[in-house]
């Protein structure tokens, strides 16, 4: 795919093309098959191409020597006699040569991130722009290929140099890559049993990593094992989880299943609405149905967004990956749409996958002018890429400023949220719940006449608390029972606690009234079945459609 779109591009005669990646080695396989491929169509002549690589440390011509066949032509390298450690005075000779009829030169720049960023480079940058100009006008036969870790590409060098993304590689080809180095290890290491099914899940716990450091994995395991086993599958999960935390992304395996969450009776029951159209999306989109692929939680903190998107995601047996995008948007200057892209390509790897998009109203606003535009570039991508992601990747976004949509109404459009639910305060039923599912996995039993007791009163005396907030008040009280000696944390401790602590809806009642004010004019659906209404009275009963298809209409 990655050598389709390059080949496409040199045809383009696109003199510039970024390959934001470490994995040189592949890019530069990619680009020798792409070049072949265009000698066998008879784009160019095999005598004729000439691909030099330059690094700091060495520089390098490949030429193709013939063969009977296209499969037989080799490729040939010698030192390159006009290379220089220094890329100016590189790209100074490389302006230099005589690029003769038919002939057409491919030029890898590698490190390029490094070497074209930072004010010390401003030369170099300035050089490069010249001869992309140069090669575009004169119709010279030139590609240049930046290669390195990701950056944002100089504002100077865009109008002739295209980012081509190196895809991070999906089940199919990590399988055929992970596929060939295990018939190689099967021959040096006969003792080891490779079994399918641990294979299968080695690959899956793969995905998401590039194709060299899945190979770095599988081989660190058999050597320190001497053994294919789950010890893999944990290595390369542990692996994936902090590459993945080095982007915008981190990557969670959901624990807690729908019986973890009280209230939010209208939330579950659209899960449980959209299992069947989800789990069977491709029977369902031949039958003509729309699957649903994204939900937009809004609500006041501590009420359950976070933990909707766990529990949606363990539901239907999906990898959470948390997307923060405030921490996408404050990354250093320069490293935004390197960061960004990163994001999808991991997104596109690991889906079928659930992405949560924690306060998504972060990625609206931000530093204006003073990053040259990126800001409003990358946020230009981001809502392109929430209207056109694939649906494999279900996105739940959650809010807790409604704001920004009202300034900005295109995030809720572009989105394609197949529901927004507004997530109240619980009421005392959901209190009682709360409380008995706290105790509960905190290893007490609910029916226990203490514990009993404990949530019939605290729910009762709780009334604008939230589940988080109740949850601290049951840490506390569970602390105080161990610490007093007892073995049951007592009643009055929990009303003593609740009674002490001040709940964030009487501190910001007025940002509750007016997130409430705006979700009563129909703009969601509310999470739970009996929502606190103004004064506190339960507002009227109203169930969500689970069809996947009731996208609120925005006023
Ligand atoms: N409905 C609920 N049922 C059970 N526990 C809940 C519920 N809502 C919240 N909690 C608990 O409260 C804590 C905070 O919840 P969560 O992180 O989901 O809140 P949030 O709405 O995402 O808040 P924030 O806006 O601060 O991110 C978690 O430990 C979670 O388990
Ligand atoms: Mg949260």
């Amino acid at each position: 795919m990655f050598e389709q779109a390059l080949e496409k591009l040199v045809r383009a005669r696109i003199p510039g093309v970024f390959v934001p990646t470490l994995e040189e080695d592949r890019v530069l396989k990619a680009v020798r098959a792409a070049i072949k491929n265009l000698l066998v169509q008879r784009v160019a002549t095999p005598e004729k191409v000439r691909l030099f690589r330059w690094s700091r440390v060495s520089g390098w011509v490949e030429t193709l020597k013939k063969g009977d066949s296209p499969d037989m032509w080799v490729w040939d390298s010698v030192p390159w006699d006009r290379y220089d450690s220094d890329l100016t005075s590189t790209l100074r000779a490389l302006r230099s040569e005589e690029i003769g009829q038919g002939q057409w030169d491919f030029v890898s720049i590698l490190d390029a991130g490094t070497e074209l960023s930072g004010p010390e480079n401003v030369v170099a940058v300035r050089m490069l722009r010249e001869i992309l100009a140069e090669t575009r006008s004169d119709g010279v036969a030139r590609t240049i290929i930046l290669v390195g870790a990701d950056f944002d590409l100089p504002e100077t060098l865009r109008a002739d140099c295209r980012v081509l993304p190196f895809e991070i590689p999906d089940t199919a080809s990590l399988g055929e890559i992970l596929g060939t180095r295990i018939s190689a290890l099967k021959n040096s290491y006969p003792e080891i049993v490779f079994d399918s099914t641990q294979i299968e899940n080695f690959i899956r716990a793969c995905l998401g990593l590039s194709a060299g450091e899945a190979l770095h994995l599988l081989s660190l395991s058999i050597v320190t094992h001497r053994a294919f086993d789950d010890r893999a599958v944990e290595l390369a999960l542990k692996e994936k989880k902090a590459l993945v935390k080095s982007s915008a992304l981190e990557y969670r395996t959901p624990r807690l299943g729908m019986d973890d969450v009280a209230g939010l009776e209208n939330v579950k029951e659209w899960i449980r609405g959209c299992d069947k159209l989800w789990k069977n999306r491709e029977t369902a989109k031949q039958r003509g149905c729309s699957i649903p692929s994204g939900l937009l939680l809004i609500g006041i903190q501590g009420c359950g967004k976070s933990l909707t998107a766990e529990v949606l995601a363990g539901h239907w047996g999906l990898p959470l990956l948390v997307f923060d995008v405030g921490s996408l948007f404050g990354s250093l200057l320069g490293q935004t749409e390197g960061a960004f892209r990163k994001v999808k390509e991991i997104l596109n790897a690991c889906k079928p996958c659930v992405a949560f998009i924690d306060e998504i109203e972060k990625s609206f606003g931000g530093q204006g002018d003073l990053d040259g535009g990126t800001t409003g570039r990358v946020n230009a991508s981001f809502l392109s890429w929430l209207q056109e992601k694939p649906e494999e990747i279900f996105v739940v976004a959650s809010a807790n400023d409604i704001g920004k949509f009202v300034e900005s109404p295109e995030i809720i459009r572009a989105g394609r949220f197949d529901q927004i639910f507004f997530v109240d305060l619980p009421d005392e039923k959901a209190r009682a719940e709360v409380l008995a599912i706290k105790f509960r996995q905190r290893g007490y039993r609910a029916n226990d006449p203490v514990i009993k007791k404990c949530i019939a009163e605290g729910a009762n005396v709780s009334a604008g608390y939230s589940p988080a907030e109740l949850e601290a008040c049951v840490k506390s009280v569970i602390n105080r029972a161990f610490n007093e000696g007892v073995e049951v944390p007592r009643a009055a401790w929990l009303l003593e606690a609740i009674a002490r602590r001040v709940p964030l809806s009487r501190t910001m009642s007025e940002k509750l009234e007016s997130l409430r004010g705006w979700v009563r004019d129909g703009r969601a659906e509310a999470a739970s079945l009996a929502v606190i209404g103004q004064n506190g009275k339960p507002a009227e009963r109203r169930s969500p459609k689970a069809d996947g298809g009731g996208f609120p209409v925005l006023r």
